[in-house]
């Protein structure tokens, strides 16, 4: 779990995130064992800026893998940073019922959930595809 917060935390240092001075850094680790970090990036034109959890998600899937064990948020201006709604619908897609969210601060994990804990009820078809 220390690896996981350390990761996140680095990946907060590379944040690009000149407009909103926010600072978000994820890391998740994969099936694979792997740990995939990633910072929010912003953009001159605001809405094409993405978070933290999504370039973390982008890694992972570059990365080869495709299920998340457990994923740790920090973000250097809020105690505990939960995922926007968009990522939680993110995350929920390579997500297990037993996936494990640390929300940390600059010391480390204060609190841990699970993504179906942030996501009841989470968006679910099988009349697609
Ligand atoms: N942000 C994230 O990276 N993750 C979240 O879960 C919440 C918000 C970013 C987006 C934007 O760059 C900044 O934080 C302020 O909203």
């Amino acid at each position: 779990m220390q690896d996981l917060f350390e990761a996140a935390r680095g990946a907060m240092a590379r944040a690009h995130a000149p407009y909103s001075k926010f600072p978000v850094g994820a890391a998740i680790r994969a099936e694979d064992g792997a740990i995939y970090a990633g910072a929010n990036i912003e953009n001159l034109s605001f809405p094409e800026g993405w978070c933290a959890e999504t370039t973390a998600i982008s890694h992972m899937i570059m990365g080869g893998a495709k299920r998340i064990v457990e994923v740790a948020v920090i973000a250097e201006k809020l105690a505990l940073c939960p995922p926007c709604g968009g990522c939680r619908q993110r995350l929920a897609e390579f997500s297990d019922a037993g996936t494990k969210l640390y929300l940390c601060d600059e010391t480390g994990v204060k609190k841990t959930m699970t993504i179906a804990e942030i996501l009841p009820h989470s968006f679910a078809t099988d009349v697609i595809g």
